[in-house]
C-alpha cells in the first residue's frame, strides 16, 4: 500500500493557537496526509474534558502529547519563565518524538507545521534534516512588521526594546495605511518588562520565516493583496473555519444555539472577548448596562475569569431586567453562533480568529481590543477592510454604557458595513471553494509534500 506523506504539526499552546492549526491539520488530512497533531498534555485534557472524552471530532488526526514543565514555573504570570520552560521542556520532547517516529519507516516525518512563535521547534527539524512549514496565526501585516523589525531597529525608527515616538507610523505600501505606534503588538503601557518580552518574540520571528520551506497563514488573498504581496511566498489557507467549532478549551453551551432559533432575523448582538481577555469589575458593569440601553437581544459570552472580582457579579437587578431578551452563558460554538442568520453585529476584542469568522460570516463588528494584535486588528477591521466601528477608547479610559449604546447603534443602521461585510463574506467563500485561492494553496502545499516524500 502506498505510504501516506507524514506531517507533525505542533501549535503553541493557547486557545487561538491550537484551535485554527487543528483546523488547518484537518484539511491536510483530507487531501491525503497522515497528520499527528503535537500538543501539551494540560492543554490535551482540557480539549478532551471540553468535548466531554468525544474524541471523534479529531476526525482523522492522530493525537499525541508532550509535557511543558509547567510545574516546574513558580509563578505562571512570569511570562519570560514560561517560555524559557516551554523551550527547554518541549523541545526536548518534541526531539525525541521526531527520532522515535524517523526510526521507523512507516512513520518517518516529511514536514512539520509549527506555530511561527515555536522558533526551537524548527530549529529541531532543520537538525533533523525535516522540511518546515511555518503556521502565522494571526494577520498578515503583522507577519510584514514582525519581519520588518531587524531592519526598523537598525534604522533607529524603533529601539532595541520596542519603544518608538508616539508619532511614528511606519508605511509598508502607499496604498496602506501606516502601522501606528500605538498599534504595536507589543506595546504593554506601563510594563517596559513584559513589552521587552514580547518585543523580543516578535523579532524572534525572523529566524523561522527564513529556515522555513512554507509560509502559511490563516487568512486570504483577496482579503488583502498588496500586504501579501510584500511576501511573495505566503501561502494564504483560510479562512480556517470548521462548522464543529474544533479544538475548545471550554465546555460549548449549546443552549444558545436553540435560543437564537426564537429571535428575529439579524437582531441579536453577539458579544464575546475571545480566550484571555479580561475586563475591571467597573468595565464589565459599563458593558452590561450599554447592553441593556441598546434594547437589542443580546448573546454573551462570560467566560470563568472574565472579571477581576473572584465571582461574576452583574449590576443590581440586570439579569432580571434583561432576562426576556438576553443569553449569558459561559462559551459557545462561536462559528455556529456567527452563522446563525440571527445574530446582527459582533462585539468584539478583535482576536484574529474572530476576526476571520466574523468575515467569513459577513458580520459587522463593534471593535473592543484588549491587548497584542488586537490593536493592529482594529485598525485593520475600521479602516481597511471597512467591515466594523470602533469604540474609541483611550487609555486607562471605562468605555461608558452611553457610548456603547450610541456606537451599537450607529454600526446597526450603517448600510455600508453591512455591504461591505457581505461582499467579504462572499470573497472569503470563494477563496475556500474548488478553485479559490486557499483551496489552491492548500493544494499546492499538499501535492508539493507528496512530491517530497516519494
Ligand atoms: C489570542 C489573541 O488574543 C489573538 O489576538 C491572537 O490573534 C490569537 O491568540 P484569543 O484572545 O483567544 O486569541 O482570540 P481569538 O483569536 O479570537 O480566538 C478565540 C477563539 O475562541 C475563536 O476561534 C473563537 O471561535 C473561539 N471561541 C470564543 C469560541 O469557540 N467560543 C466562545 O465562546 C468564544
Amino acid at each position: 500500500m502506498e505510504r501516506r506523506p507524514h506531517v507533525v504539526a505542533i501549535p503553541f499552546p493557547a486557545q487561538g493557537h491550537v484551535g485554527p492549526l487543528l483546523k488547518l491539520s484537518r484539511q491536510v488530512a483530507h487531501h491525503g496526509i497522515r497528520v499527528t497533531f503535537v500538543n501539551t498534555e494540560s492543554v490535551h485534557a482540557r480539549m478532551l474534558e471540553a468535548s466531554g472524552d468525544d474524541d471523534r471530532r479529531w476526525d482523522g488526526i492522530e493525537m499525541v502529547t508532550i509535557p511543558d514543565g509547567m510545574e516546574e514555573v513558580k509563578d505562571p504570570r512570569d511570562i519570560e519563565k514560561v517560555a524559557a520552560m516551554r523551550a527547554k521542556v518541549m523541545s526536548r520532547h518534541f526531539e525525541e518524538l521526531l527520532r522515535k517516529m524517523n526510526s521507523s519507516r512507516d512513520e518517518r516525518v516529511a514536514c512539520i507545521v509549527a506555530d511561527a512563535t515555536l522558533g526551537w521547534a524548527f530549529e529541531v527539524a532543520e537538525k533533523m534534516g525535516i522540511k518546515r512549514a511555518l503556521f502565522w496565526p494571526a494577520a498578515v501585516p503583522g507577519l510584514v512588521l514582525s519581519l520588518s523589525l531587524p531592519h526598523l531597529v537598525e534604522a533607529g525608527v524603533i529601539d532595541d526594546c520596542g519603544f518608538a515616538p508616539s508619532d511614528t507610523a511606519i508605511q509598508f505600501s502607499p496604498k496602506l495605511p501606516a502601522v501606528k505606534a500605538v498599534d504595536f503588538v507589543w506595546r504593554c503601557p506601563g510594563d517596559q518588562r513584559m513589552q521587552e518580552i514580547v518585543f523580543r518574540h516578535a523579532m524572534g520571528v525572523t529566524k523561522p520565516v527564513r529556515i522555513s520551506n512554507w509560509l502559511l497563514c490563516n487568512s486570504f488573498y483577496e482579503l488583502d493583496p498588496i500586504t501579501c504581496g510584500l511576501i511573495p511566498e505566503l501561502l494564504p489557507v483560510g479562512p480556517l473555519t470548521s462548522t464543529d467549532c474544533l479544538g475548545n478549551f471550554w465546555a460549548e453551551d449549546r443552549t444558545c444555539l436553540n435560543w437564537l432559533d426564537l429571535q428575529p432575523c439579524k437582531s441579536v448582538i453577539y458579544v464575546a472577548f475571545g480566550s484571555l481577555a479580561a475586563f475591571g469589575q467597573n468595565q464589565f458593569e459599563e458593558l452590561a448596562l450599554g447592553l441593556e440601553l441598546s434594547g437589542h437581544p443580546f448573546l454573551w459570552v462570560v467566560r470563568s475569569g472574565f472579571t477581576d472580582v473572584d465571582k461574576i457579579k452583574y449590576p443590581d437587578g440586570f439579569l432580571e431586567r434583561v432576562s426576556d431578551r438576553a443569553k449569558i452563558v459561559s462559551w459557545v460554538p462561536q462559528e455556529k453562533v456567527l452563522a446563525h442568520p440571527s445574530v446582527s453585529c459582533f462585539v468584539t476584542h478583535c482576536g484574529w480568529n474572530s476576526t476571520m469568522e466574523g468575515i467569513s460570516n459577513g458580520v459587522p463588528f463593534l471593535c473592543w481590543p484588549c491587548f497584542a494584535d488586537q490593536f493592529y486588528n482594529r485598525s485593520y477591521i475600521c479602516d481597511v477592510l471597512r467591515v466594523g466601528l470602533d469604540l474609541k477608547a483611550e487609555e486607562a479610559e471605562i468605555i461608558s454604557r452611553h457610548k456603547i449604546q450610541a456606537q451599537l447603534e450607529q454600526l446597526l443602521s450603517d448600510v455600508q458595513i453591512k455591504e461591505n461585510a457581505e461582499r467579504l463574506r462572499g470573497m472569503a467563500r470563494r477563496s475556500l471553494s474548488e478553485g479559490g485561492s486557499s483551496s489552491a494553496n492548500i493544494q499546492h502545499f499538499v501535492e508539493q509534500l507528496k512530491r517530497c516524500s516519494e
